[in-house]
């Protein structure tokens, strides 16, 4: 009886681990959802080994060892990802069965330009259709060794909205590569990230209409690339980290209506962004300029712009601007129109020179802004005149301190002691000198008339003019 029904159960658990339970006892199967994250699989599962029995929306296969993707069973997946294994090879059609899917995450991988191709995202066949996996949006791409795109890459994907390519070795994006961008209408985020890139290709961006946001950050640019003169719909440019030099009104070319948000932090060659170099981005709200060390010089006009038929200054709405942990001694205060509106600003790490020019920020801007950078306070500090290092600013706001005005001759005030030092040391040449010479001019004719007086005469009429100014 015991062994009948011990019979019994081996044989209901030898039919149990059929294939299909694979994928189930390797992983956390539950709700809708199979995390197979950081399993140790080297292999991965076949179309058999699913679950047949459960609807499945998310599959995470994140950080296993995979290098072969083969082709997926029928699912209802939305999410698929793929991140953090060692993939160098991805089955043709392997998504075919994957109709619902939006989202594909194949980041972190080793996947070369020679097996990134067409037919990996076949979709179902449509009649008069190329066969496209209609519901993918979200490609993710990044961190593999990818240095071009086959032209016809993305002909089963036409409806991405978002594809991150960063980090990976593109150095330059070749003709194929821009065809190939160009096929995808409906792209409206753009990640090139860390791809090594000196430039864009000058139509690269003229195709893909719908572009919201385009990540620049970590190339090689030394300008800001002509090609973004083509965009169409840009609202935010990340564009961190290049070494840009100078920002100049050449750098942002045409008018870039849509421009909301612009990113131009970390960036150890920008010294300088002279006068009107964001002029033409009207609508500005964000601008982030922060950690770039040897940034010194803002100029007053470098946002705003003044139209051939209008007498009056425009700025952009700027409402959050960092710029902390630059080398900038002063702010203008004519930079922004409006400084009351901002919701955001930082202004921290910054040699902030206190002097009378920097007056306003310590009289008007601190007043005005203090809400808004009450946890800055403490840091910002006064790092020039020498006899004002270390002063807060907020502290000399509070006390209503009047700042010294360094003079024309570009004397600091520090260095008035030096000049009384020199002026004494003057003085005291002077009196010899003059001793000298008053007795020379006593042994002459003219000298003997005028001394005629005697000695305490003579030393009434030198001395008195300094007592008299004395009183
Ligand atoms: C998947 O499992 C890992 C570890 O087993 C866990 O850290 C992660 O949060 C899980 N992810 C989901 C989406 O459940
Ligand atoms: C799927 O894997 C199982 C177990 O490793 C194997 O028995 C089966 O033959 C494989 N099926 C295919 C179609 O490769
Ligand atoms: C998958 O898409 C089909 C139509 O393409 C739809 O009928 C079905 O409900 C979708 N499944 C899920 C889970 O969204
Ligand atoms: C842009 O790229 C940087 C670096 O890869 C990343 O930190 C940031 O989140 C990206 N932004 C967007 C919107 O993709
Ligand atoms: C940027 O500065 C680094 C050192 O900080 C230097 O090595 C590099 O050559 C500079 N790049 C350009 C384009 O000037």
């Amino acid at each position: 009886m015991g062994l009948w029904t011990g019979l019994q159960l081996l044989l209901v658990v030898c039919t149990a681990l059929t294939d299909a339970d694979f994928v189930c006892n390797h992983c956390d199967c539950y709700g809708t959802t199979i995390n197979c994250t950081a399993r140790n699989l080297e292999h991965h599962p076949n179309a058999s080994e699913w679950p047949t029995d459960m609807v499945v929306t998310y599959v995470v296969m994140d950080n296993n060892g995979l290098v072969h993707v083969t082709q997926y069973p029928p699912m209802a997946v939305l999410h698929l990802s793929l991140s953090h294994n060692r993939i160098v090879r991805i089955d043709g059609e392997a998504f075919l069965h994957l109709p619902n899917l939006t989202e594909l995450d194949l980041s972190h991988n080793e996947i070369t330009s020679d097996n990134l191709i067409a037919d990996v995202f076949k979709g179902t066949y449509a009649p008069d259709e190329y066969k496209p996996l209609t519901n993918l949006h979200i490609l993710k791409l990044s961190y593999n060794a990818i240095h071009m795109l086959r032209s016809d890459l993305f002909d089963h994907t036409p409806n991405l909205k978002i594809l991150t390519l960063d980090s990976n070795p593109f150095k330059v994006l070749d003709s194929a590569t821009v065809m190939a961008l160009s096929t995808l209408t409906y792209l409206e985020v753009l990640d090139l990230s860390y791809t090594q890139l000196m430039d864009l290709p000058e139509y690269l961006l003229h195709t893909p209409k719908y572009i919201r946001v385009l990540n620049l950050t970590g190339n090689l640019m030394t300008r800001v690339p002509a090609a973004l003169q083509h965009t169409h719909a840009l609202e935010v440019l990340y564009f961190s980290d290049n070494p840009v030099i100078v920002l100049d009104h050449s750098s942002f070319q045409s008018e870039m209506p849509y421009l909301r948000e612009l990113h131009i932090s970390n960036m150890p060659n920008l010294t300088f962004i002279s006068s009107g170099a964001m002029s033409k981005l009207v609508s500005l709200q964000e601008v982030y300029i922060g950690h770039n060390h040897h940034l010194s010089d803002i100029s007053p006009d470098a946002f705003s712009s003044r139209k051939d038929n209008e007498e009056s200054e425009q700025w952009p709405p700027i409402v959050k601007l960092d710029v902390g942990h630059n080398n900038l001694g002063a702010l203008d205060r004519h930079l922004l129109g409006h400084w009351d509106v901002l919701q955001y600003l930082n202004l921290e790490g910054n040699p902030w020179v206190c002097d009378c020019e920097n007056q306003w920020m310590v009289s008007t801007l601190l007043p005005t802004v203090e809400k808004i950078v009450q946890d800055q306070l403490d840091s910002l500090e006064c790092s020039q005149p020498d006899q004002m290092r270390g002063r807060k600013l907020h502290e000399l706001e509070v006390r209503d301190y009047h700042m010294r005005c360094m003079d024309t001759a570009g004397n600091h005030p520090e260095k008035d002691g030096k000049l009384l030092i020199g002026m004494l040391v003057g003085v005291l040449l002077a009196i010899p000198v003059t001793l000298i010479l008053l007795l020379l001019l006593r042994n002459s004719r003219f000298g003997s008339r005028f001394f005629s007086r005697g000695p305490a005469a003579y030393s009434r009429t030198f001395y008195s003019p300094t007592d008299s100014a004395e009183h």
